[in-house]
């Protein structure tokens, strides 16, 4: 027996279930589904019923699980049948296998197959260990697929099977749950309606036409804080240092502003900021600058002689500058006395919001897909913030955000 009777207007969802450990997590998934008012067709791969079985889907779902492409009672087709009649299809857990077909039109087992036949949004949910997460080639396989317009709600940091700790842990069943909401049923989130500015990178300042000074910034924490404002329904503009390359991959419908040097960054922040409601500044600015040479420098004429002269402090700017009810985020890269130097900077800057990197500590920091960050407040509250994916520290800045943005602060 179903556990819901949708009418025949409820939304119908295309559950796929691939053959990974977090598969018994789809089961709760399923019920959430159900227990919101969808339609829930659930499509079992055969590496699924593995580790979970079809009996238990059947027994929750709106109709009987699926697990083959043939031999189908009802319709000689499934495939056409549930990819026609879908309105989104989400596959949790997405195994790298899973990915890899799908990204090269594989349509191998009924799940791939109905993947194939159907114009739906397709929202994946991947879960695997962290050194199958981090192969360039699932990677790259995410970025075709994203590409093409297909959602990917990344993985959690934490624990794994087997004991391991790291990235790749399937995303939480409600967080999954209230993303079907926000593609199906048009969720407002809560930065709908909001215009954030965020910059992303480390800036590079040229010596001469070959060489630069940069710092070890990458840009990902930036990234994510962009891709998960929009998931949260602001509207994103991210000013970004980093490669073109990258900026393509970033999800549709955020606006890549890209810049090289500090004086770019200060000129494209300043001229976005008055129209934004949130300025978040992740970027890794340069402190000083020089006037670059006009030619290669050459080894032959000896030491060069640099002279740094300072750049603008950005945040300065957009604090001297703040419209009534705007809130402005800044970031500290600390090495030493970091709780000192932290609160110094708080003082110094008047942001409303610090974000606090220990850029010693382990497994954060440049570089790093993960972080562990602590938020200082103006009341001076610091909170930590545990390791975690740079995606999971976005969603608690941004959380942060829009509660001061609600409260109309500063
Ligand atoms: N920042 C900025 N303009 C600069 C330098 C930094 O807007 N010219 C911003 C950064 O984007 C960050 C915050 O200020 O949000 C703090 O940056 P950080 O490098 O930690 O501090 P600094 O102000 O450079 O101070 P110090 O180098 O003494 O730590």
């Amino acid at each position: 027996m179903p556990s819901a009777t949708p009418d025949s207007s409820s939304p119908r969802i295309v559950l796929g279930v691939a053959g990974g450990i977090a598969a018994y997590k789809s089961v709760e998934l399923l019920r959430r589904l159900c227990d919101a008012g969808y339609h829930v067709a659930p499509v079992l791969t055969p590496d699924a019923t593995r580790f979970v079985g079809a009996l238990t889907f059947s027994a929750l779902a709106s109709e009987p699980a699926r697990t083959s492409l043939y031999g189908d009672p009802t319709t000689p087709i499934p495939h056409t049948y549930l990819g026609q009649n879908a309105n989104l299809i989400v596959v949790a857990p997405a195994t790298a296998h899973l990915i890899a077909r799908y990204a090269m039109g594989l349509s191998d087992d009924l799940l791939t197959a109905t993947l194939l036949a159907s114009r739906a949004p397709v929202l994946l949910c991947p879960a695997m260990h962290s050194e199958m997460w981090e192969q360039p080639s699932v990677q790259e396989n995410l970025a075709t697929l994203r590409r093409r317009g297909v959602l990917i709600l990344e993985p959690e940091s934490g624990r794994l099977a087997g004991g391991d700790v790291g990235p790749g842990r399937l995303a939480e069943p409600e967080v999954i749950c209230s993303m079907v909401d926000k593609i199906v049923r048009g969720y407002r989130g809560p930065l709908s309606g909001r215009c954030v500015l965020i910059t992303a990178g480390g800036t590079r300042e040229p010596i001469d036409p070959v060489r630069v000074i940069t710092n070890r910034s990458s840009g990902r924490q930036g990234y994510a804080l962009a891709e998960v404002a929009h998931r949260l329904g602001a509207h994103v503009t991210l000013i970004s240092t980093v490669d073109l390359e990258l900026a393509l991959d970033v999800v549709r419908g955020v606006d890549v502003v890209p810049v090289a040097t500090a004086a770019e960054l200060h000129e494209a922040t300043m001229a976005r900021a008055g129209a934004s409601d949130a300025v978040i500044m992740a970027a890794a600015v340069a402190d000083f600058t020089l006037q670059p040479a006009g030619q290669k420098m050459k080894k032959d004429d000896g030491l060069p002689q640099l002279t740094f002269v300072p750049t603008a402090d950005i945040v300065h700017d957009l604090v001297a500058k703040r419209h009534a009810g705007q809130v402005i985020v800044g970031f500290a890269a600390e090495s030493n006395n970091v709780a000192e130097n932290a609160l110094a900077k708080l003082r110094r800057k008047g942001v409303d919001l610090l974000v606090v990197n220990d850029v010693s500590a382990p497994g954060a920091g440049f570089e790093h897909p993960t972080n562990e960050v602590v938020l200082l407040d103006r009341n001076e509250t610091a909170t930590t913030i545990s390791l975690r994916s740079k995606e999971a520290i976005s969603l608690e800045i941004l959380t942060r955000v829009a509660s001061l943005l609600s409260q109309g602060a500063p």
